[in-house]
Protein backbone atom coordinates (compact mmCIF):
# COMPACT_ATOMS: atom_id res chain seq x y z
CA UNK A 1 0.00 0.00 0.00
CA UNK A 2 1.52 3.04 -0.43
CA UNK A 3 -0.80 5.63 1.48
CA UNK A 4 0.51 6.48 4.57
CA UNK A 5 -2.47 6.89 7.00
CA UNK A 6 -2.51 8.71 10.23
CA UNK A 7 -1.51 6.01 12.60
CA UNK A 8 -4.06 6.04 15.57
CA UNK A 9 -7.89 6.28 15.72
CA UNK A 10 -9.97 9.61 17.54
CA UNK A 11 -10.93 8.32 20.76
CA UNK A 12 -12.12 12.11 22.03
CA UNK A 13 -12.99 15.09 19.84
CA UNK A 14 -12.38 18.59 20.21
CA UNK A 15 -15.07 20.52 18.24
CA UNK A 16 -13.60 23.18 15.55
CA UNK A 17 -16.93 26.12 15.24
CA UNK A 18 -17.24 27.11 11.85
CA UNK A 19 -17.49 30.60 11.10
CA UNK A 20 -18.34 32.53 7.57
CA UNK A 21 -16.01 34.86 5.82
CA UNK A 22 -18.32 37.60 6.90
CA UNK A 23 -17.96 37.05 10.19
CA UNK A 24 -13.82 36.44 9.78
CA UNK A 25 -13.84 39.91 8.24
CA UNK A 26 -15.43 41.45 11.51
CA UNK A 27 -13.22 39.25 13.85
CA UNK A 28 -10.40 40.62 11.88
CA UNK A 29 -11.48 44.11 12.36
CA UNK A 30 -12.30 43.79 16.03
CA UNK A 31 -8.73 42.56 16.37
CA UNK A 32 -7.10 44.78 14.16
CA UNK A 33 -6.09 41.63 12.03
CA UNK A 34 -3.15 40.70 14.61
CA UNK A 35 -3.89 36.83 14.70
CA UNK A 36 -2.97 36.88 18.00
CA UNK A 37 -5.60 38.64 19.23
CA UNK A 38 -7.89 36.17 17.99
CA UNK A 39 -9.93 33.66 19.92
CA UNK A 40 -8.43 30.08 19.43
CA UNK A 41 -13.04 29.12 19.14
CA UNK A 42 -12.91 31.44 15.80
CA UNK A 43 -10.45 29.71 14.28
CA UNK A 44 -11.02 26.44 12.39
CA UNK A 45 -7.47 25.15 11.60
CA UNK A 46 -5.47 26.83 14.07
CA UNK A 47 -1.08 26.35 12.59
CA UNK A 48 0.16 29.38 14.84
CA UNK A 49 2.72 26.72 16.80
CA UNK A 50 3.40 23.32 17.18
CA UNK A 51 4.53 23.88 20.84
CA UNK A 52 2.41 22.44 23.43
CA UNK A 53 -0.81 21.69 21.14
CA UNK A 54 -0.01 18.14 20.55
CA UNK A 55 -3.06 15.86 21.31
CA UNK A 56 -1.82 13.35 23.66
CA UNK A 57 -2.63 9.18 23.99
CA UNK A 58 -5.02 7.55 25.83
CA UNK A 59 -1.71 6.07 27.27
CA UNK A 60 -0.67 9.38 28.09
CA UNK A 61 -3.83 10.34 29.99
CA UNK A 62 -3.88 7.08 31.73
CA UNK A 63 -0.26 7.83 32.74
CA UNK A 64 -1.41 11.34 34.27
CA UNK A 65 -3.74 8.97 36.61
CA UNK A 66 -0.61 7.72 38.42
CA UNK A 67 1.25 11.06 38.46
CA UNK A 68 2.28 10.98 42.63
CA UNK A 69 2.30 14.85 43.46
CA UNK A 70 4.48 14.19 46.16
CA UNK A 71 7.26 17.05 47.34
CA UNK A 72 10.43 14.29 47.28
CA UNK A 73 10.76 11.15 46.26
CA UNK A 74 7.99 10.44 43.17
CA UNK A 75 7.82 7.89 41.61
CA UNK A 76 6.67 10.18 38.46
CA UNK A 77 9.97 11.35 38.85
CA UNK A 78 11.61 8.49 38.51
CA UNK A 79 9.62 7.27 35.43
CA UNK A 80 10.36 10.90 33.79
CA UNK A 81 13.80 10.40 34.34
CA UNK A 82 14.44 6.59 33.49
CA UNK A 83 12.43 7.63 30.14
CA UNK A 84 14.49 10.79 29.28
CA UNK A 85 17.94 8.60 30.42
CA UNK A 86 16.73 5.98 28.07
CA UNK A 87 17.16 8.27 25.28
CA UNK A 88 20.05 10.39 26.21
CA UNK A 89 22.00 9.04 28.76
CA UNK A 90 22.79 12.28 30.78
CA UNK A 91 24.24 11.81 34.27
CA UNK A 92 22.11 14.90 35.70
CA UNK A 93 18.40 15.18 34.58
CA UNK A 94 16.47 18.42 35.76
CA UNK A 95 13.41 19.41 34.89
CA UNK A 96 11.80 22.46 34.31
CA UNK A 97 8.29 24.01 33.80
CA UNK A 98 9.39 24.51 29.63
CA UNK A 99 12.55 24.89 27.58
CA UNK A 100 13.19 28.39 28.21
CA UNK A 101 13.60 28.18 31.97
CA UNK A 102 16.33 25.47 31.29
CA UNK A 103 17.90 27.77 28.86
CA UNK A 104 17.80 30.72 31.60
CA UNK A 105 19.07 28.48 34.48
CA UNK A 106 22.11 26.95 31.67
CA UNK A 107 22.85 31.00 30.65
CA UNK A 108 22.81 32.11 34.57
CA UNK A 109 25.64 30.04 34.81
CA UNK A 110 27.53 29.77 31.65
CA UNK A 111 26.52 32.94 30.25
CA UNK A 112 28.02 36.65 31.61
CA UNK A 113 28.79 39.98 30.06
CA UNK A 114 31.90 39.29 27.22
CA UNK A 115 30.70 35.56 26.81
CA UNK A 116 30.00 34.14 22.76
CA UNK A 117 28.11 31.17 22.51
CA UNK A 118 28.12 30.17 18.90
CA UNK A 119 25.23 27.86 17.51
CA UNK A 120 24.27 26.79 14.34
CA UNK A 121 21.04 29.20 14.69
CA UNK A 122 19.77 30.18 18.55
CA UNK A 123 15.91 30.12 18.88
CA UNK A 124 14.55 33.50 19.77
CA UNK A 125 14.29 32.32 23.51
CA UNK A 126 17.61 30.61 23.87
CA UNK A 127 18.94 34.25 22.31
CA UNK A 128 17.34 36.08 24.18
CA UNK A 129 18.01 34.37 27.35
CA UNK A 130 21.83 34.46 26.53
CA UNK A 131 21.79 37.87 25.65
CA UNK A 132 19.98 38.46 29.04
CA UNK A 133 23.33 37.49 30.25
CA UNK A 134 25.55 40.30 28.80
CA UNK A 135 26.47 37.53 26.48
CA UNK A 136 26.52 37.25 22.56
CA UNK A 137 24.41 34.79 20.56
CA UNK A 138 26.38 33.69 17.46
CA UNK A 139 24.71 31.78 14.34
CA UNK A 140 27.16 30.01 11.99
CA UNK A 141 24.65 28.49 9.83
CA UNK A 142 25.55 26.78 6.99
CA UNK A 143 25.23 29.23 3.61
CA UNK A 144 22.94 26.34 1.99
CA UNK A 145 20.84 26.67 5.67
CA UNK A 146 19.79 30.41 4.13
CA UNK A 147 18.40 30.38 0.74
CA UNK A 148 15.00 28.98 0.53
CA UNK A 149 15.00 27.06 -2.48
CA UNK A 150 18.37 25.12 -1.89
CA UNK A 151 17.75 21.15 -1.56
CA UNK A 152 20.67 20.41 0.79
CA UNK A 153 19.56 17.71 2.52
CA UNK A 154 20.61 19.16 6.24
CA UNK A 155 20.20 22.96 6.05
CA UNK A 156 20.88 22.85 9.50
CA UNK A 157 24.33 21.79 10.11
CA UNK A 158 26.75 24.40 11.81
CA UNK A 159 29.17 25.26 9.30
CA UNK A 160 32.59 23.50 10.73
CA UNK A 161 35.11 26.13 9.13
CA UNK A 162 33.21 28.82 10.53
CA UNK A 163 33.49 27.36 14.02
CA UNK A 164 37.25 26.36 13.95
CA UNK A 165 37.22 29.73 12.92
CA UNK A 166 35.19 31.25 15.47
CA UNK A 167 37.04 29.52 18.39
CA UNK A 168 40.57 29.81 17.35
CA UNK A 169 39.49 33.75 17.37
CA UNK A 170 37.56 33.73 20.73
CA UNK A 171 38.26 30.67 22.63
CA UNK A 172 38.83 32.49 25.86
CA UNK A 173 35.35 33.91 25.41
CA UNK A 174 33.79 30.82 24.99
CA UNK A 175 31.81 28.91 27.68
CA UNK A 176 30.06 26.64 25.71
CA UNK A 177 28.96 25.55 22.07
CA UNK A 178 25.78 24.75 21.15
CA UNK A 179 23.42 23.15 18.17
CA UNK A 180 19.82 23.25 17.93
CA UNK A 181 17.62 20.20 16.43
CA UNK A 182 15.79 20.28 14.32
CA UNK A 183 16.92 24.08 13.57
CA UNK A 184 13.15 25.99 14.17
CA UNK A 185 14.50 29.11 13.75
CA UNK A 186 15.79 28.32 9.87
CA UNK A 187 12.59 26.39 9.12
CA UNK A 188 12.81 22.89 11.06
CA UNK A 189 15.85 21.87 8.93
CA UNK A 190 17.71 18.60 10.34
CA UNK A 191 21.35 18.90 11.78
CA UNK A 192 23.42 15.40 10.08
CA UNK A 193 24.59 12.95 12.85
CA UNK A 194 27.88 13.63 11.18
CA UNK A 195 27.60 17.33 11.41
CA UNK A 196 27.30 16.82 15.46
CA UNK A 197 29.57 14.34 15.83
CA UNK A 198 32.08 16.95 13.85
CA UNK A 199 30.51 19.96 16.53
CA UNK A 200 31.54 18.10 19.29
CA UNK A 201 35.10 16.90 17.94
CA UNK A 202 35.72 20.79 17.39
CA UNK A 203 34.18 21.82 21.07
CA UNK A 204 36.02 19.02 22.57
CA UNK A 205 39.11 20.01 21.06
CA UNK A 206 39.30 23.50 21.74
CA UNK A 207 37.88 21.90 25.57
CA UNK A 208 34.06 23.57 25.46
CA UNK A 209 31.27 21.70 26.47
CA UNK A 210 28.98 20.86 23.80
CA UNK A 211 25.15 21.21 24.25
CA UNK A 212 21.89 20.28 21.99
CA UNK A 213 18.46 21.96 21.96
CA UNK A 214 16.69 18.69 21.44
CA UNK A 215 13.41 20.29 20.90
CA UNK A 216 12.73 18.27 18.38
CA UNK A 217 15.14 15.33 18.27
CA UNK A 218 12.95 12.26 17.28
CA UNK A 219 12.15 14.56 13.58
CA UNK A 220 15.61 14.74 13.19
CA UNK A 221 16.13 11.57 13.65
CA UNK A 222 14.08 10.42 11.32
CA UNK A 223 15.65 12.95 8.81
CA UNK A 224 18.94 11.36 9.66
CA UNK A 225 17.35 7.89 9.61
CA UNK A 226 16.00 8.76 5.63
CA UNK A 227 18.45 10.75 4.29
CA UNK A 228 21.85 10.42 5.66
CA UNK A 229 24.29 7.59 4.32
CA UNK A 230 24.57 4.30 6.00
CA UNK A 231 21.95 5.38 8.41
CA UNK A 232 18.68 3.71 7.28
CA UNK A 233 18.66 0.10 8.84
CA UNK A 234 19.23 2.04 12.04
CA UNK A 235 16.45 2.48 14.75
CA UNK A 236 15.28 5.58 15.75
CA UNK A 237 16.33 4.81 19.57
CA UNK A 238 19.44 4.24 18.52
CA UNK A 239 19.79 7.26 15.99
CA UNK A 240 18.92 9.55 19.21
CA UNK A 241 21.25 7.77 21.57
CA UNK A 242 23.84 8.30 19.16
CA UNK A 243 23.03 12.42 18.45
CA UNK A 244 23.20 12.48 22.41
CA UNK A 245 26.41 10.51 23.19
CA UNK A 246 28.64 13.15 22.13
CA UNK A 247 27.31 15.84 24.00
CA UNK A 248 27.77 16.82 27.77
CA UNK A 249 24.33 18.82 28.17
CA UNK A 250 21.20 19.32 26.78
CA UNK A 251 18.14 22.16 26.86
CA UNK A 252 14.55 20.51 26.35
CA UNK A 253 10.90 21.78 25.38
CA UNK A 254 9.03 18.83 26.20
CA UNK A 255 5.98 20.74 24.18
CA UNK A 256 7.18 19.67 20.80
CA UNK A 257 8.79 16.21 21.15
CA UNK A 258 7.31 14.65 23.89
CA UNK A 259 3.87 15.10 23.44
CA UNK A 260 3.30 17.37 26.26
CA UNK A 261 1.54 20.03 26.52
CA UNK A 262 3.62 21.66 29.16
CA UNK A 263 7.36 20.95 30.51
CA UNK A 264 11.14 20.49 29.49
CA UNK A 265 14.35 19.80 31.15
CA UNK A 266 18.20 20.77 31.76
CA UNK A 267 20.44 17.47 31.38
CA UNK A 268 24.60 18.07 32.22
CA UNK A 269 26.93 15.34 33.19
CA UNK A 270 29.27 17.81 34.87
CA UNK A 271 28.87 17.27 38.62
CA UNK A 272 29.69 20.91 39.51
CA UNK A 273 27.01 22.50 37.17
CA UNK A 274 24.62 20.13 37.88
CA UNK A 275 24.77 21.27 41.56
CA UNK A 276 24.80 24.83 40.32
CA UNK A 277 21.93 24.44 37.94
CA UNK A 278 19.71 22.20 40.78
CA UNK A 279 20.38 25.10 43.65
CA UNK A 280 19.10 27.47 40.63
CA UNK A 281 16.56 25.39 40.36
CA UNK A 282 14.93 25.38 43.60
CA UNK A 283 14.96 29.18 43.77
CA UNK A 284 13.48 29.59 40.53
CA UNK A 285 11.08 26.51 39.68
CA UNK A 286 10.56 24.30 42.47
CA UNK A 287 12.62 21.04 44.18
CA UNK A 288 14.72 18.88 41.81
CA UNK A 289 12.25 16.17 41.46
CA UNK A 290 9.81 18.35 39.77
CA UNK A 291 10.85 21.58 38.83
CA UNK A 292 7.75 23.60 37.58
CA UNK A 293 5.64 20.64 37.03
CA UNK A 294 3.47 18.74 38.58
CA UNK A 295 4.02 14.75 38.95
CA UNK A 296 1.32 14.41 36.26
CA UNK A 297 3.07 16.32 33.64
CA UNK A 298 6.35 14.15 34.31
CA UNK A 299 4.06 11.10 33.39
CA UNK A 300 3.19 12.68 30.36
CA UNK A 301 6.82 13.43 29.24
CA UNK A 302 7.96 10.03 30.09
CA UNK A 303 4.70 8.31 27.86
CA UNK A 304 5.45 10.88 25.46
CA UNK A 305 9.21 9.89 25.00
CA UNK A 306 7.90 6.59 24.29
CA UNK A 307 5.91 7.24 21.48
CA UNK A 308 7.34 10.10 19.94
CA UNK A 309 10.18 7.45 18.67
CA UNK A 310 7.92 5.49 16.45
CA UNK A 311 8.90 5.31 13.48
CA UNK A 312 4.99 4.46 11.68
CA UNK A 313 4.78 7.72 13.69
CA UNK A 314 7.65 9.79 12.16
CA UNK A 315 6.93 8.68 8.65
CA UNK A 316 3.69 9.85 8.48
CA UNK A 317 4.36 12.90 10.32
CA UNK A 318 6.93 14.10 7.88
CA UNK A 319 4.89 12.52 4.96
CA UNK A 320 1.96 14.84 6.35
CA UNK A 321 3.80 18.12 6.10
CA UNK A 322 5.71 17.21 2.95
CA UNK A 323 2.54 16.18 1.67
CA UNK A 324 1.24 20.10 2.30
CA UNK A 325 4.69 21.61 0.78
CA UNK A 326 4.59 19.18 -2.71
CA UNK A 327 0.66 20.23 -3.66
CA UNK A 328 1.39 23.98 -2.91
CA UNK A 329 5.05 23.85 -5.49
CA UNK A 330 2.65 22.13 -7.79
CA UNK A 331 -0.08 25.05 -7.53
CA UNK A 332 2.91 27.40 -8.00
CA UNK A 333 3.11 28.95 -3.93
CA UNK A 334 6.51 29.33 -3.27
CA UNK A 335 7.32 27.63 -0.06
CA UNK A 336 10.70 26.98 2.00
CA UNK A 337 12.27 23.97 0.38
CA UNK A 338 12.59 21.38 1.34
CA UNK A 339 9.72 20.82 3.86
CA UNK A 340 11.16 20.73 7.41
CA UNK A 341 10.34 18.77 10.33
CA UNK A 342 7.05 20.72 12.11
CA UNK A 343 6.32 23.12 9.74
CA UNK A 344 5.78 24.47 5.94
CA UNK A 345 6.50 27.72 5.55
CA UNK A 346 5.29 30.04 2.90
CA UNK A 347 7.49 32.04 1.25
CA UNK A 348 5.00 35.57 0.83
CA UNK A 349 8.08 37.68 -0.41
CA UNK A 350 7.96 35.98 -3.63
CA UNK A 351 4.12 35.31 -3.56
CA UNK A 352 2.86 38.82 -2.76
CA UNK A 353 6.07 40.57 -4.91
CA UNK A 354 3.60 43.27 -5.68
CA UNK A 355 3.70 44.47 -1.65
CA UNK A 356 7.00 46.00 -0.26
CA UNK A 357 8.58 44.44 2.49
CA UNK A 358 7.90 47.67 4.47
CA UNK A 359 4.24 46.71 4.03
CA UNK A 360 4.20 43.48 5.30
CA UNK A 361 3.15 41.02 2.79
CA UNK A 362 3.52 38.04 5.32
CA UNK A 363 0.85 39.51 7.42
CA UNK A 364 -1.17 40.42 4.32
CA UNK A 365 -1.17 37.00 3.30
CA UNK A 366 -1.60 35.36 7.06
CA UNK A 367 -4.77 37.85 7.08
CA UNK A 368 -6.20 36.97 4.06
CA UNK A 369 -5.56 33.14 4.66
CA UNK A 370 -7.98 33.72 8.26
CA UNK A 371 -10.52 35.52 6.31
CA UNK A 372 -10.65 33.37 3.77
CA UNK A 373 -10.24 29.78 5.38
CA UNK A 374 -10.47 30.56 9.24
CA UNK A 375 -6.48 29.32 9.31
CA UNK A 376 -4.01 30.63 11.75
CA UNK A 377 -0.58 31.16 10.44
CA UNK A 378 2.29 33.48 11.81
CA UNK A 379 3.96 36.15 9.92
CA UNK A 380 7.65 35.29 10.16
CA UNK A 381 9.30 38.38 8.52
CA UNK A 382 9.15 42.38 8.78
CA UNK A 383 6.72 42.20 11.33
CA UNK A 384 8.27 39.99 13.53
CA UNK A 385 12.36 41.43 13.44
CA UNK A 386 11.69 44.73 11.29
CA UNK A 387 12.17 46.93 14.23
CA UNK A 388 15.67 48.10 14.91
CA UNK A 389 17.09 48.60 18.27
CA UNK A 390 17.67 52.58 17.50
CA UNK A 391 14.20 52.64 16.34
CA UNK A 392 14.41 52.80 12.77
CA UNK A 393 12.59 49.88 10.62
CA UNK A 394 14.31 48.02 8.05
CA UNK A 395 13.03 44.53 6.13
CA UNK A 396 13.97 41.51 7.06
CA UNK A 397 16.06 38.80 5.29
CA UNK A 398 12.76 37.12 4.69
CA UNK A 399 9.04 37.36 4.50
CA UNK A 400 7.86 34.34 5.95
CA UNK A 401 4.05 32.75 6.60
CA UNK A 402 4.60 29.48 9.12
CA UNK A 403 2.36 27.13 8.93
CA UNK A 404 3.07 25.18 12.03
CA UNK A 405 1.59 21.79 12.20
CA UNK A 406 0.25 20.32 15.84
CA UNK A 407 1.18 16.86 16.38
CA UNK A 408 -1.43 14.32 16.30
CA UNK A 409 -4.19 17.00 15.59
CA UNK A 410 -5.23 17.35 12.39
CA UNK A 411 -6.49 14.71 9.53
CA UNK A 412 -5.96 14.44 5.55
CA UNK A 413 -8.43 16.29 4.79
CA UNK A 414 -7.91 19.42 7.35
CA UNK A 415 -5.04 19.14 4.83
CA UNK A 416 -6.71 19.41 2.05
CA UNK A 417 -8.68 22.08 3.18
CA UNK A 418 -5.65 24.18 4.49
CA UNK A 419 -4.22 23.53 0.47
CA UNK A 420 -7.50 24.70 -1.11
CA UNK A 421 -8.00 28.13 1.13
CA UNK A 422 -3.84 28.41 0.19
CA UNK A 423 -4.42 28.11 -3.57
CA UNK A 424 -7.58 29.92 -3.60
CA UNK A 425 -6.34 32.69 -2.25
CA UNK A 426 -2.67 32.81 -4.40
CA UNK A 427 -5.07 32.89 -7.36
CA UNK A 428 -6.18 36.63 -6.50
CA UNK A 429 -3.00 37.85 -5.18
CA UNK A 430 -3.20 40.53 -6.84
CA UNK A 431 -6.38 41.76 -5.02
CA UNK A 432 -4.44 41.35 -1.58
CA UNK A 433 -3.19 44.81 -0.03
CA UNK A 434 -0.22 45.19 2.16
CA UNK A 435 -0.73 46.37 5.93
CA UNK A 436 -0.17 49.19 7.81
CA UNK A 437 0.73 49.29 11.54
CA UNK A 438 -1.27 51.75 13.42
CA UNK A 439 0.14 51.10 16.83
CA UNK A 440 2.87 48.94 18.18
CA UNK A 441 4.77 48.26 21.60
CA UNK A 442 8.24 48.98 22.23
CA UNK A 443 9.34 45.34 21.61
CA UNK A 444 8.04 42.14 20.14
CA UNK A 445 5.43 43.84 18.32
CA UNK A 446 4.36 40.93 16.14
CA UNK A 447 2.13 40.01 19.48
CA UNK A 448 -0.36 42.89 20.17
CA UNK A 449 0.54 45.30 17.06
CA UNK A 450 -2.33 46.68 15.64
CA UNK A 451 -2.44 46.80 11.51
CA UNK A 452 -5.18 48.18 9.21
CA UNK A 453 -4.64 47.55 5.16
CA UNK A 454 -2.66 50.37 3.23
C1 LIG B 1 14.29 25.28 19.14
C2 LIG B 1 13.58 25.79 20.35
N1 LIG B 1 14.26 25.98 21.49
C3 LIG B 1 13.66 26.40 22.61
C4 LIG B 1 12.31 26.68 22.64
C5 LIG B 1 11.68 27.19 23.91
O1 LIG B 1 10.82 26.24 24.47
P1 LIG B 1 9.55 26.66 25.38
O2 LIG B 1 8.56 27.30 24.47
O3 LIG B 1 9.07 25.38 25.96
O4 LIG B 1 10.05 27.60 26.42
C6 LIG B 1 11.55 26.50 21.47
C7 LIG B 1 10.09 26.81 21.47
O5 LIG B 1 9.47 27.04 20.46
C8 LIG B 1 12.20 26.03 20.30
O6 LIG B 1 11.53 25.83 19.15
Amino acid sequence: MKTIIEPFRIKSVEPIRMTSVEQRRQILRDTHYNLFAVRSQDVLIDLLTDSGTSAMSSEQWAAIMRGDESYAGSPSFERFEAAVRELMPFKHVIPTHQGRAAEAILFSIVGGAGKKIPSNTHFDTTRGNIEATGAQAVDLLIEEGKDPSNLHPFKGNLDLDKLEAFLAANAASVPCVMITVTNNAGGGQPVSLANIQAVSEIARRYGKPFFIDGCRFAENAWFIKVREPGQASRSIPDIVREMFAVADGMTMSAKKDAFANIGGWLAVNDDELARTAKNRLILTEGFTSYGGLAGRDLEAIAQGLKEVVDEDYLQYRVRANTYIGERLTAGGVPIVLPVGGHAVFIDAGALLAHIPALQYPGQALAVALYEAGGIRSCEIGSVMFGRQPDGSEKPAAMELVRLAIPRRVYTQSHADYLIEVILEVAGRKQSLDGMRIEWEPKSLRHFTARFTRT
